[in-house]
């Protein structure tokens, strides 16, 4: 993917993007210092957790962790991949992209290209075949289903011929066979045979919000299993990031989504007027779809299947999609009916009361408790209050509390008084908060009475291992900050000392300083994943201030000897509990007794001051 764009273009695209700028379009920012806090856009609170460090061209948050540099940002929050957000920074800064010259970039832009291509024709002509004479079993399907020809037209419905046909047909059309294979359409066989991934089957272009054709499902017009095929992830599909009917849903005038499981859900409640529906084209929503979700609507209704398996994923994307911060509810379809089912027996109206019906979180989560308890006794009522307790200590804010403490006590005949004890006894400090005391707190000790070896305490939870790595990227940090003390670093802590997972940026780090190039740490984060991103931006921002960078350095390299030392202790340890199963004899036994005493020497050397 990174091969897209060469290592200078998008440094480029990044510095000419100010993170407070692009940060300031969606959150609102205000400035305390070196920072500027705002509430975070990608989890749910009332106080601000979410900051942006101008210098370090970085943002954090301490309550989701998130965090990273402007094109990390600009992928979370605008649900777009590592080449959309260079593509989406690039224009907002007015840059060009890059031209059509033969590096690995333009070739993949340019098979992305056509595999959209193939699909666009493709649909076109499983359409045709449709309406040709061979596909009268297909459209009766529909008819059978009540399906009529404005929506098959709107969705570009159509049928796959029973027999391998499509690779011939692209080949005549003049595209290339590496993207023929690649659109997931055509599968190669053995002796130069090709086959159609779908046969005989109902067609459903998947369209991404743009309307490009990215994919396919296909549904067998019989009890053929798979009931459903849908195209494999390609180069321009990727099942997590997309939405099926959201090309037309976005445009709904109330910010109000529905969410459901199915391609026939959809379409049907399309048919009926009911055009603000979105499918997950399977069960539960990944947050990518969550926050595509959110971006279109203040408020989302999700109405999965009354079975075990739709109603566990209302229950989790209920949760994810509270925490990103989107307003949730539930609809649920009385007699185990699907929303197709449901509309086509009872009528839109019907359905637009479940709407207005749909609970809300914590009706739906008290709902979903009751359902397995026998509240008729008293264990049972016991257990009830306490399990209700739980979800209703959850809620923020008073007055809303009060409403439902009211509601269910008059409900379930508990008293309004035991049930409010109950939540009180539930309600966590508030966490978010703490963390951020304790952030300001530390903001405002003196830079040079920081010293590594309390740093690392916030490590503690860490493995061995972890250590290392985090420790390692603290002195990256610092190598990009001063780089005055690289000679020092390089001479004690050279390139293969770094663990594998740190060694492509310390290469990279290495390299640019050997050459004496200037380097910023935020830079850094371009090549990094999000979890990755964010675990450094924070490292620059809270663990990177020392007075004294050489006995920083220093400190941190001793550190990481003694982990080191103490994980081939650990090895040694290991190999002597094990000494009978490895056979080992007893002159092997003495020299390991032996490496170990030097090693708990040597790690006594490293670790005093
Ligand atoms: P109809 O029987 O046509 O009404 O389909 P449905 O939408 O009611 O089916 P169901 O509730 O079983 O499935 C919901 C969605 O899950 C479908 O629309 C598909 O996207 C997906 N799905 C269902 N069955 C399969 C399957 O066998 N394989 C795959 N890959 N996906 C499936
Ligand atoms: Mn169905």
């Amino acid at each position: 993917m990174k091969a897209f764009f060469t290592e200078e273009f998008i440094e480029e695209v990044r510095m000419n993007n100010d993170i407070v700028e692009v940060v300031s379009e969606y959150v609102h920012l205000k400035r305390k210092g070196r920072y500027f806090f705002g509430l975070c856009p990608f989890h749910n609170e009332r106080t601000p957790s979410f900051t942006v460090t101008p210098d370090l061209q970085i943002f954090n948050c301490f309550g989701c962790n998130k965090g990273g540099n402007v094109i990390h940002f600009i992928m979370s929050i605008e649900n777009l991949d590592f080449v959309e957000a260079i593509k989406f920074l690039a224009e907002r800064a007015g840059m060009e992209l890059p031209g059509n010259d033969n590096s690995e970039s333009a070739k993949e832009y340019k098979l992305k290209t056509e595999i959209l291509n193939i699909n666009k024709f493709v649909a076109q002509s499983y359409y045709n075949n449709l309406m040709s004479e061979k596909g009268s079993g297909a459209r009766e399907y529909l008819s059978r289903r009540k399906i009529n020809h404005a929506v098959v037209k709107k969705f570009g419905l159509g049928y796959s011929f029973p027999g391998n046909t499509l690779y011939e047909l692209l080949q005549e059309k003049g595209f290339s066979k590496e993207a023929i294979i690649k659109s997931g359409l055509v599968i190669e066989g053995k002796r130069g045979k090709y086959f159609d991934r779908f046969r005989n089957r109902l067609m459903f272009p998947i369209f991404d919000v743009r309307g490009n054709v990215i994919g396919f499902g296909g549904r067998a017009l019989d009890d053929t299993l798979p009931k459903y095929m849908n195209s494999p992830e390609t180069l321009v599909y990727n099942k997590g990031r997309n939405l099926y009917a959201l090309n037309f849903a976005k445009n709904f005038k109330d910010k109000k989504l529905i969410i459901v499981e199915g391609y026939m859900d959809v379409i049907t409640l399309h048919q009926n007027g009911i055009i603000n529906s979105v499918a997950s084209l399977g069960t539960a929503l990944t947050e990518n779809q969550g926050r595509l979700l959110k971006k279109y609507a203040e408020e989302v209704i999700i109405s999965f299947d009354a079975d075990a398996a739709g109603q566990k994923a209302a229950m989790r994307s209920l949760d994810m999609l509270t925490n990103i911060g989107c307003k949730v509810k539930v609809l649920t379809i009385p007699n185990g009916k699907d929303p197709d089912e449901y509309v086509r027996e009872n009528g839109p109206e019907a359905f637009k009361e479940l709407i207005d019906n749909s609970m809300n979180l914590v009706e739906y989560k008290i709902g979903a408790v009751k359902k397995n308890i026998d509240t008729n006794t008293t264990e049972g009522k016991i257990e009830f209050v306490k399990k209700a307790a739980e979800i209703l200590s959850l809620i923020e804010s008073p007055a809303e509390l009060e409403i439902y403490i009211r509601k269910i006590s008059e409900q379930y005949e508990i008293s309004m008084g035991s049930l409010y004890a109950e939540v009180q006894n539930r309600k966590s400090p508030k966490k978010v908060n703490k963390e951020l005391r304790s952030f300001s707190k530390r903001q405002n000790v003196p830079d040079g009475k920081k010293e590594f070896l309390n740093k690392i305490e916030i490590s503690k939870t860490f493995n061995n291992d972890k250590k290392i790595i985090y420790s390692e990227l603290i002195l990256i940090a610092i190598l990009c900050m001063d780089n005055s003390v690289f000679k020092l670093v390089k001479d004690k802590y050279d390139l293969n000392s770094f663990s594998e997972e740190n060694k492509h940026i310390a290469s990279y780090v290495y390299e640019k300083l050997e050459a004496k190039a200037r380097i910023v740490p935020v830079e850094l984060l371009n090549s990094m994943d999000a979890d990755k991103a964010g675990e450094f931006a924070r490292i620059l921002e809270q663990e990177c201030n020392f007075d004294d960078s050489e006995k920083a350095v220093v400190d941190i390299i001793n550190r990481l000897f003694t982990l080191k030392l103490e994980n081939r202790k650990q090895e040694i340890l290991e190999k002597i509990r094990n000494k009978d199963k490895l056979n080992l004899n007893s002159l092997q036994i003495n020299e390991l007794l032996k490496e170990l005493n030097d090693l708990v020497f040597e790690i006594k050397k490293y670790s005093e001051p």
